[in-house]
């Protein structure tokens, strides 16, 4: 959040499995990989991305492994019980002191176990906040208040969320992901950087927390669970912040953006011929996500094979500019330009998919930009992921030029043959 020097234009906070990554409908992920080409594009550069799920940290990064999610500036985890930021996760200890508030693990499974209705989540969901356990639908009313009771009489404040159509979540009052969102707004705040605009993302009931945040746009997808329409339809239906969007997924994620009016809401994914369109863009970071989009069509062979395209993008390439292959080889970035031009449609029915992930630009020099990103290319299971570094120069509202490239294969990557990887 360091990075932001003024308030966020948009903060979306938005819960991962049926809200950001559709499990059901979208095998290739592409209404996700529409979104996040339109982060990249339109809004990391000075807005902010949170994720909060259920999951706890380790499921999470699973998740991450299975599917091209972008990186979070915050991650909340455990159904608002585990708050962290950036890369490399630094955990919010403040958060956790909150949390410990009336607040004993041992007491609540004591008590739990006293209820054969409730069978035990696997043990990766159990976190020290949260106790996470499946019940029938059918239950749900008498276990909740008889073990409220419970629970008060011991001397505890604790909170009970049913969601999914199965899942029975214990937790601490102050916890849950509406309260860690007035938490995270409360702090961005008092640093001078409330959102001017917020909109929360959800499909279930313990995503109905955040639809209780003041000033908060929320979206629930077309697909939200019963447990969560029900709640909106008893308490929030004359509420105009609040929509059921008409699409699944991310797609309804894009759908609200544009509903609300919080930015722009075109996806790079949904213009076909941006090569020649000229987006109203003056960041270089656009250039990237849109050259990278090109570089997918153009292996899947669907943009047309011709040579308008490739002397268009050696035209924006500067005559001595170089390109670093992140095996080290060196080659002149025009020369790459034609080196594509060989691998035309050679991923074709390959599900060959190429994303951009925490794009970011920084004017070293008037005229002069750095953009470092990462990108990432997957063909069927296998993914690998480069650092990249791009030096652009403009002069006079002329247009970007590429001037040098440079990729490194980015940790997580084992690299076992790199003969492959073009740019
Ligand atoms: C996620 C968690 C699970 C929790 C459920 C509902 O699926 O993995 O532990 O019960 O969300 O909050
Ligand atoms: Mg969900």
């Amino acid at each position: 959040m360091e990075r932001l020097t003024s308030p966020p234009r948009l903060m979306i906070v938005s819960d991962l499995d049926e809200t950001m990554v559709d499990h059901h409908n979208d095998p290739e992920n592409l209404s996700l990989l529409r979104f996040n080409s339109l982060w990249e594009d339109a809004y990391r550069h000075d807005s902010l991305l949170v994720f909060s799920t259920g999951r706890a940290p380790t499921m999470y990064k699973k998740l991450r492994k299975q599917r091209p999610l972008l990186t979070p500036d915050v991650i909340i985890t455990s159904v608002g019980t585990e708050i962290a930021y950036g890369n490399s996760m630094v955990r919010d200890d403040e958060w956790i002191e909150i949390l410990n508030k009336k607040w004993d693990r041992g007491i609540v499974q004591e008590e739990t176990s006293k209820f054969p209705e409730l069978t035990l989540q696997s043990e990766t969901e159990q976190r020290p906040h949260k106790l996470s356990f499946h019940i029938d639908k059918s239950k749900v009313q008498a276990v909740t208040k008889e073990l409220s009771q419970r629970l008060e009489k011991r001397g505890l404040d604790i909170k009970i969320i049913f969601s999914g159509g199965n899942a029975f979540d214990v937790l601490p009052q102050g916890g849950g992901k509406g309260q860690a969102l007035a938490y995270l707004l409360k702090k961005l705040k008092a640093e001078g950087k409330l959102p001017i605009n917020t909109l929360a993302c959800g499909d279930s009931g313990n995503d109905t927390e955040l639809f209780t945040i003041p000033n908060v746009y929320g979206v629930m997808v077309s697909n939200a669970q019963e447990e969560l329409l029900e709640w909106y339809a008893e308490n929030a239906k004359d509420n105009t912040n609040i929509i059921h969007a008409s699409e699944r997924c991310a797609g309804g994620i894009i759908e609200a953006i544009g509903h609300f009016k919080v930015g722009p809401n075109l996806s790079p994914r949904d213009v076909s011929d941006f090569l020649e369109c000229k987006m109203d863009n003056v960041n270089p970071g656009h250039e990237v996500v849109k050259f990278f989009l090109f570089y997918e069509r153009w292996r899947r062979g669907e943009v047309e094979n011709c040579e308008t395209y490739t002397a268009s993008l050696k035209a924006s390439c500067h005559p001595a500019g170089v390109f670093v292959h992140p095996s080290g080889a060196e080659r002149s970035l025009r020369d790459t330009i034609d080196e594509l031009g060989k691998y035309y449609g050679d991923k074709k029915g390959k599900k060959f998919r190429v994303w951009t992930d925490q794009v970011l630009a920084t004017d070293t020099m008037p005229g002069t930009w750095i953009v470092k990103l990462d990108k990432w290319e997957q063909t069927g299971d296998e993914r690998k992921c480069c650092t990249t570094t791009v030096k652009f120069t403009s002069k006079d509202g002329e247009g970007f030029v590429w001037e040098h490239v440079q990729q490194i294969w980015s940790e997580e990557t084992e690299i076992k043959d790199d003969s492959n990887w073009i740019i």
